[in-house]
């Protein structure tokens, strides 16, 4: 396939500005009050990722994970939610990643979900740790079989000098794994569950004036704002 590597001219940057400088998107298609969202948010999550899911939002699942290194630099990149387990959203990844190191060194991360179809954003903040073993397991051992090649053959974020390498060590996990009927799970690789000690529910509205609705845990359960847009 043909690859599109041209660098935009000054001109086409230019007009590409005033396109960015003229998209604007206002909001209508529902409201947000306190007396929607009941007093646990964790619920009411759920009831959004439904509607998410009944609106076939793509990707519902899909979050942006923060993490914050030892120096303080943030990264960000999106995960998938594979789960609501006790009360912390699960995902999963390779555990010598940059995400993961920048993990053990720092378990404070933030989560966030938009599904623009429904006009939603939920912002997440908590605490990361490695969810059990078994519960890896219990989620590898239902990926397809290429997945599960997939996760022994990528060294997840590390640098590699070409497409070829992945494609060898592609080759190399099927070949390892001929006639297996099941494909162990890599100790590198597992689950992390973010427990939230806030999450916050955002609803666009008209003319800017957005619905925000936080969550915030206290020794006595959850205490909602309503916070300006
Ligand atoms: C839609 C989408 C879903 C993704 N889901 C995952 C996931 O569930 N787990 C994962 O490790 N990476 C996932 N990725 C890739 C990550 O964004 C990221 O590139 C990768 O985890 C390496 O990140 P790191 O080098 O910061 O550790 C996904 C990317 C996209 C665009």
């Amino acid at each position: 396939m043909a690859k599109t590597n041209a660098i935009p001219n000054l001109i086409t940057i230019a007009a590409l500005d005033n396109t960015l400088a003229g998209l604007r998107e206002d909001y209508k298609r529902a409201t947000l009050d306190r007396a929607d969202t009941g007093s646990d948010p964790l619920l009411f999550f759920r009831n959004w990722l439904d509607e998410a899911l009944a609106a076939q939002v793509p990707e519902p699942n899909a979050m942006t994970l923060a993490t914050v290194d030892v120096s303080g630099q943030p990264h960000a990149r999106i995960v998938l939610l594979k789960g609501l387990e006790d009360g912390q959203f699960v995902f999963y990844t390779n555990y010598e990643s940059h995400k993961a190191a920048e993990i053990s060194e720092n378990g404070r991360v933030a989560l966030v979900f938009f599904w623009p179809e429904l006009e939603r954003q939920v912002r997440i903040e908590g605490l990361i740790a490695k969810v059990s073993a078994e519960m890896s397991e219990a989620y590898f051992a239902v990926r397809p079989r290429r997945s599960q090649l997939g996760a022994w053959a990528s060294p997840q974020s590390r640098e590699v000098t070409g497409r070829e390498v992945l494609e060898e060590r592609f080759q190399e996990a099927e070949s390892r794994f001929e006639g297996v009927a099941s494909v162990p799970r890599p100790t590198h690789w597992g689950g992390y569950g973010v427990t939230a000690h806030l999450m916050e529910f955002w609803q666009g509205r008209r003319s800017r004036m957005h619905d925000r609705i936080v969550f915030r845990k206290t020794d006595g359960g959850w205490e909602p704002v309503r916070l300006a847009p």
